[in-house]
């Protein structure tokens, strides 16, 4: 069966979302050139097993010379959008390169791809924008309130999005995924950190007293739903993407420490991070109309993830080589 949107050009590919999220779209048969800077977060070994299957352009989504001339040789149906600085903590130190990227990236990719005419424009939000949320959950249209400058350079590129969705009726949809975890991530998100920490028997760093919560979605599902997002989604929507599956720190880390067979005494509560939003969970009504429904609990996910990365241990252990002093700079007691 021929697809209408069959090329899909994907920044950020080499991520840890927008990875799986070419796996997914190339073992769908679909054609996938991928975007990406490889900054310290980015990894073309997580697209090891389907190398050659995907054309790739190291190339930073500011430049738009470069990007207008991927988009003349290749002609993509689909912009599938990842590309960013993801990490809350880093942002807190410094925001320059959140601006950069995630701001002026994103306008810059809008730009070349309104010129270049593209059909469809999945840009890759994300929960934080909301801000926290004491009680109930958010739905597509609850106010933006974010509480980070990660978050607030999400805000910002979003409400480009939109801007151009009224202004130029350029095609695009938003999706905004809840944590996502799974194998491949980069250990200084909460799960791998965790995993690395406890199976060397050191401390495992806890912000606070590890009461805030997250709404855990396996990176699996949320591959799934981006595509079925692309291929069912209607143009100008925003569509929140979430499991249900929420958990407070304290638990996510206790479930982690169960499956690896490890004591809570290995647990270390460290300085909280400042303006650390409390909770986020989404109203996903709208993507579970299109079909779309979260497959993996937090259990199985965990367990599976745990296993990843125990089968991966070299790859883990070069990235912590990097990041022990960063690590030292954020879990402070
Ligand atoms: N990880 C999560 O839990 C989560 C949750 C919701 C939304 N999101 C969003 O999903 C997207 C992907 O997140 P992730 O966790 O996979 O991120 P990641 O940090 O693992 O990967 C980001 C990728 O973008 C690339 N990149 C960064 N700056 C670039 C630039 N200027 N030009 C080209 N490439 C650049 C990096 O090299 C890397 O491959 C992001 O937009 C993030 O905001 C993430």
């Amino acid at each position: 069966m021929r697809k209408r949107l069959s090329k899909i050009l994907v920044t950020g590919g080499a991520g840890f979302i927008g990875s799986e999220f070419v796996r997914l779209a190339v073992q769908r048969s679909y054609k996938v050139i991928v975007v990406d800077k490889l900054t310290y977060a980015g990894d073309l070994k997580r697209l090891g097993n389907i190398k050659g299957k995907y054309n790739f352009y190291k190339t930073d989504i500011r430049n738009k010379n470069e990007i207008a001339s991927i988009f003349n040789k290749e002609k993509p149906d689909v912009i599938v959008h990842f590309a960013a600085e993801t990490h809350v903590d880093r942002s807190i130190q410094d925001a320059s390169q959140f601006i950069e990227t995630n701001i002026i990236g994103t306008h810059t990719l809008l730009e070349a791809s309104k010129d270049f005419g593209i059909k469809r424009f999945i840009h890759i939000s994300t929960d934080e924008v909301y801000g926290e949320i004491k009680k109930g959950k958010f739905s597509e249209n609850s106010l933006l309130n974010p509480g980070n400058p990660y978050s607030a350079s999400k805000v910002s590129s979003d409400l480009f999005v939109k801007a151009y969705i009224r202004t130029y009726k350029f095609p695009a949809i938003i999706v905004r995924p809840s944590n996502n975890y799974g194998p491949w991530q980069y250990p200084e998100k909460l799960i791998p950190v965790v995993i690395f920490k406890a199976s060397h028997n050191e401390k495992v760093p806890v912000y606070g007293r590890g009461l805030n919560r997250r709404e855990w979605l396996y990176v699996k599902d949320c591959a799934e739903g981006i595509l079925t997002v692309l291929k069912k989604g209607a143009i100008a929507e925003t569509y929140n993407l979430g499991s249900g599956e929420e958990s407070p720190n304290i638990d996510t880390v206790g479930k982690i420490l169960k499956v690896l067979g490890k004591r809570d005494d290995l647990i270390q509560f460290v300085k909280d991070r400042p303006g650390h939003d409390y909770r986020y969970a989404l109203d996903y009504y709208k993507i579970r109309k299109l079909g779309w429904r979260p497959k993996v609990d937090l259990e199985k996910g965990i367990k599976e993830t745990v296993e990843w990365y125990q089968q991966n241990t070299a790859w883990l252990e070069n990235k912590v080589k990097m990041l022990r002093k960063y690590w030292e700079s954020v879990y402070v007691s």
